[in-house]
């Protein structure tokens, strides 16, 4: 029925993986983000693909490598101003665009996403 179904059935592995494959070609690119960013992208994507598995309620990929997220904790090494939770969540838009992600699941994981990039923020400009 309907109600056995997670957020995570509204998009496929391979979507996903998709997604965030060009939302790190992105991110490479913007002035705001690649100054904080490893130059290889491929265990930050690995993991990110992990991460956001869980998020969308499907098996706990992240935690099973890695542990509890921790995100913000993780974040702390990275100063994450407004400015910059803005330029992640407009890479993500884009990618979402890119991929052609559908709503009504596009607009319910881009509102997650804006909640958790603003909590993200440590740090003014
Ligand atoms: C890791 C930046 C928001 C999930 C990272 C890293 C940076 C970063 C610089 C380290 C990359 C590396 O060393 O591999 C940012 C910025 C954000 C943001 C500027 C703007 C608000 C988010 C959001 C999520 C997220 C909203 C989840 C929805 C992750 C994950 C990792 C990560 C899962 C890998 C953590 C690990 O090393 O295990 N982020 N991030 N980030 N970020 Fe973000």
């Amino acid at each position: 029925s309907t109600n056995d179904r997670t957020p995570n059935d509204h998009i496929s592995e391979e979507k996903l993986h998709q997604l965030v494959d060009r939302f790190y070609e992105l991110v490479s690119n913007h002035p705001d983000l690649a100054p904080i960013f490893p130059d290889d992208l491929t265990e930050t994507a690995r993991k990110q693909k992990q991460f956001l598995t869980q998020f969308l309620g499907g098996p706990p990929l992240y935690t099973e490598e890695h542990g509890h997220p921790m995100l913000r904790a993780r974040h702390m090494p990275f100063p994450i101003t407004p400015t910059r939770a803005k330029a992640w969540l407009s890479c993500m838009e884009q990618a979402m665009e890119d991929v052609n992600l559908q709503d009504p699941f596009k607009t319910y994981f881009f509102n997650r996403l804006t909640y958790t990039a603003n909590h993200m923020i440590n740090t003014q400009e």
